[in-house]
């Protein structure tokens, strides 16, 4: 559905929360996503914005409900199957936390754009299995500027040159990716429970992927289920499912850009100039000394 641009909010502004870039959308009730009541079984989905949260989401709820629910994926989108905890006052949308206490799965699969300080404490207390998807910086910046551009509960994300010094800069919602996935990597030190996977990896080989997603959570799905989810999430599949697509979300503007946009890894070489790329790699290589994470920005 094409948002109606005249019953939509203004854009909203960043700001500064306890040092992270936010809107208000994500931190309006912030008492209630920091009192999150997390069960030991929850599945916390975590993610920097655009780096492959749907495409998990979908597959890790075939794994786990698609022999015993098979009309859960045909009658509730994705985002209220997988709600998104930190979603507060997006308009007409149910609150995540709301979303999630109702959850009546087990078990529960949660998202969250948190960068690992802001999850709420119980995930960690209750030991919950947590699968973090990183996406390269550049694909992960072109897909979140197009996603700024259809979405008018982001901000304004103005011409692509600016937007990627803001992106280099740590000026977007949810913060900078380079702490994002950095930060949660460290984490892994600490909550041994942490599958941390690659969006290159899952367009490289998606069955490979899924089979690695299954002994993490300890599955035991058939080889023919395993190989139905993996054509089933295949990303034209995802683009023509209306559960899957975000095409009932009013917020979007799919006449500027489509969710489900291109899927690819290299989509970067169609916007960076020569110019960015380099100033890029050189302000990366600073950003990213001290850590062992790797990416690839081709495959
Ligand atoms: S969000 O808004 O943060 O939840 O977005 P997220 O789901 O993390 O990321 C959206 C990007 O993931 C791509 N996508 C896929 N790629 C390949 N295969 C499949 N099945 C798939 N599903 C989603 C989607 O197209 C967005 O990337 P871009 O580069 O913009 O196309």
């Amino acid at each position: 559905m094409a948002a109606d641009k005249t019953m939509m909010p203004p854009r909203p502004n960043l700001f500064d929360f306890h040092g992270v870039s936010m809107v208000h959308y994500f931190t309006d009730n912030w008492e209630k996503i920091q009192n999150f009541q997390a069960r030991p079984d929850d599945i916390l989905i975590a993610t920097y914005p655009k780096a492959g949260t749907t495409w998990v989401s979908y597959i890790l709820d075939l794994l786990y409900f698609s022999q015993t629910q098979p009309d859960r994926q045909t009658s509730t989108p994705i985002h209220d199957r997988v709600p998104f905890l930190e979603i507060t006052s997006v308009p007409n949308h149910p609150s995540g936390t709301d979303l999630a206490d109702n959850l009546v799965t087990s078990p529960r699969l949660i998202k969250t754009h948190l960068p690992v300080q802001m999850v709420p404490k119980s995930f960690w207390e209750q030991k919950c299995r947590v699968v973090y998807v990183a996406r390269n910086a550049k694909d992960n910046a072109v897909s979140y500027y197009h996603f700024d551009r259809m979405n008018v509960c982001q901000p304004e994300p103005g011409d692509w040159n600016s937007f990627l010094q803001r992106f280099m800069d740590g000026k977007m919602v949810f913060g900078s990716w380079f702490d994002h996935v950095t930060g949660w990597w460290e984490k892994k030190h600490s909550h041994p429970k942490i599958h941390y996977m690659f969006f290159e990896d899952m367009v490289e080989d998606t069955g490979r992927e899924i089979n690695k997603l299954c002994s993490f959570l300890g599955l035991t799905s058939t080889t023919k289920e395993k190989e139905q989810i993996r054509h089933q999430s295949q990303f034209d599949n995802m683009k023509k499912d209306d559960m899957a697509n975000y095409s009932t979300v009013e917020v979007m503007d799919f006449k500027i850009s489509p969710f489900m946009r291109k899927g690819k890894v290299g989509d970067w070489k169609n916007h960076f100039t020569v110019a960015q790329n380099d100033q890029f790699d050189e302000d990366y290589k600073k950003k990213m000394k001290n850590t062992t994470l790797q990416f690839r920005t081709v495959v």
